[in-house]
């Protein structure tokens, strides 16, 4: 057995706190903003059974794998993936998962930092009561006035990148163990509130109800999210749930590898990684069953992009009884779910510094937070005055760009990495040591999955959307 390594940053208290950590880190925009827009600008139902199974056969187990390949290194992904490639093959060329694993925390908080900062402005709108008994039109007219003002957005990015520094500045046990314990079971008791209250609401207009065929808003958005029509998969659609996947979970960048290497020795990786999975999972279908009933009832387009959570939730809190409160509640809720996931998103990069190049934990997280601070630019102007540049020939604005390189793309590119490496690289004997479940029916399967699975999965994905495919089996 190698000679067992030890994480300079300290670690975290119980196996609790790893996986408040971990669910922190995981549960955040990706669940409550992005997933209910992608779907919706998805189609719904093939969408969300397709991102489902992605969840299950290849997210699952790369968190196992990114998890298992932290802790054995325990150090910064990017020397962790260095020192196991020589341990194991002799080869250090697999540092560069880390490398990309950075550069996509850096571009990823670039925009997740605006968006939360969306999330932030919502908070004093919904204290002053300012959406009491709104309409469709105000919600929207709303929502646009903030995007378009690239000063405010501008600081309320500056805020919430100073809120992710201030709590990695602090370290480990201090900063994100705090942060997560109450916030997140909070988060998801409101999120069964608001369930209940979509479970209950009408049709706004008669025309709508009329059109219903008889079934109730909520009814309506349950067969939005789970019937499936095939007909209209494309390979776009498949490629945003594969992405959303790697999104949501948070893998295929050494977040979930960088907190690997925080964890004790002893901890099941198993055991905690699928009640992470779980959780993020539930989070995110129950914001999608609380979104669209309310997105039907009022006639809104389910495909209407990046505003859309901002858009409907208003409608919802200005007309529930106790709205303001709950309103309220609800937006700071999410930006601690924002808050706690930017900081795995900026983590590695942190630890890297510290490990690599000797600096404080406070001086490396600013100089991260400020070049991160100053990329976010690009995605504030792309809301406004550059809402019409669209580079490259592409039809997408600098924010598009950047989500769909870092979630569909290098996620998965990060990823695939990872399972070749924990499964075909690493011996089976370092694997299961690490795993520690023996070599039955688990570890099988977390093999197999890793193996096979995950890596021809995402390659087909990838395949099948620059066309190549079709003219491999066609
Ligand atoms: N999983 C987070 C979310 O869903 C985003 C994230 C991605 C965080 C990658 C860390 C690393 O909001």
């Amino acid at each position: 057995m190698a000679e067992r390594r030890h994480s300079i940053h300290g670690m975290w208290t119980s196996r609790l706190a790893f996986i408040l950590a971990v669910t922190g880190s995981a549960v955040g925009l990706g669940n409550i903003w992005k997933f209910p827009y992608v779907a919706g600008d998805s189609g719904g139902g093939a969408f969300v059974l397709i991102y489902l199974a992605c969840v299950a056969l290849v997210g699952l187990p790369i968190m196992m794998s990114e998890v298992l390949l932290g802790r054995r290194g325990r150090r910064n992904p990017i020397t962790t993936m260095r020192d196991l490639g020589d341990e194991e093959a002799g080869q250090r060329f697999w540092q560069i998962v880390g490398w990309s694993g950075v550069i996509a925390g850096f571009l990823i908080l670039s925009f997740y930092s605006v968006i939360a900062g969306w999330t932030l402005a919502y908070v004093p709108r919904m204290v002053t009561g300012g959406f009491a008994n709104i309409s469709p039109e105000g919600s929207e007219a709303a929502f646009g006035a903030l995007v378009g003002d690239w000063e405010k957005l501008l600081g309320w990015h500056t805020l919430f990148m100073a809120m992710t520094v201030l709590v990695v500045a602090r370290g480990v046990e201090k900063g994100l163990e705090a942060a997560v314990r109450y916030l997140m079971p909070a988060l998801f008791t409101l999120l069964l509130v608001m369930m209940g209250y979509a479970m209950t609401i009408d049709w706004g207009t008669e025309a709508l109800e009329a059109a219903s065929g008889g079934s109730s808003p909520f009814m309506a958005g349950l067969s939005y999210l789970f019937s499936p029509d095939w007909s209209k998969v494309t390979p776009g659609i498949v490629i945003a749930a594969l992405g959303q996947a790697f999104f949501t979970l948070s893998i295929g960048m050494g977040a979930v590898m960088t907190y690997g290497a925080y964890l004790p020795q002893r901890t099941s990786i198993t055991n905690t990684t699928v009640t992470v999975v779980l959780a993020d999972t539930a989070v995110a279908i129950v914001a999608g069953v609380i979104i669209f009933p309310i997105v039907f009832a009022n006639g809104l387009d389910a495909g209407s992009g990046p505003g859309l959570v901002f858009q409907t939730l208003p409608l919802a809190f200005g007309s529930m009884a106790g709205g303001t409160v709950f309103g309220t509640l609800f937006f700071i809720l999410l930006v601690f779910a924002a808050w706690t996931s930017s900081i795995g998103l900026i983590e590695p990069a942190v630890a890297w510094l510290v490990e690599k190049k000797n600096m404080t934990r406070g001086v490396a997280a600013w100089t991260v937070g400020g070049i991160i601070w100053i990329l976010g630019l690009a995605s504030i102007f792309s809301f406004n005055i550059l809402s019409g540049f669209q580079p490259f020939g592409w039809e997408k604005t600098i924010f598009d760009m950047l989500d769909y390189l870092t979630s569909n793309i290098m996620l998965p590119m990060g990823g695939l990495l990872i399972a070749v490496f924990a499964g075909w690289v690493m011996s089976r004997n370092s694997t299961s040591e690490e795993l520690a479940v023996g070599t039955g029916w688990i570890f099988q399967t977390w093999s197999f999955l890793t193996r096979y699975v995950a890596p021809l999965a995402v390659l087909a994905v990838f395949l099948n959307a620059t066309g190549l495919l079709d003219g491999i089996i066609g």
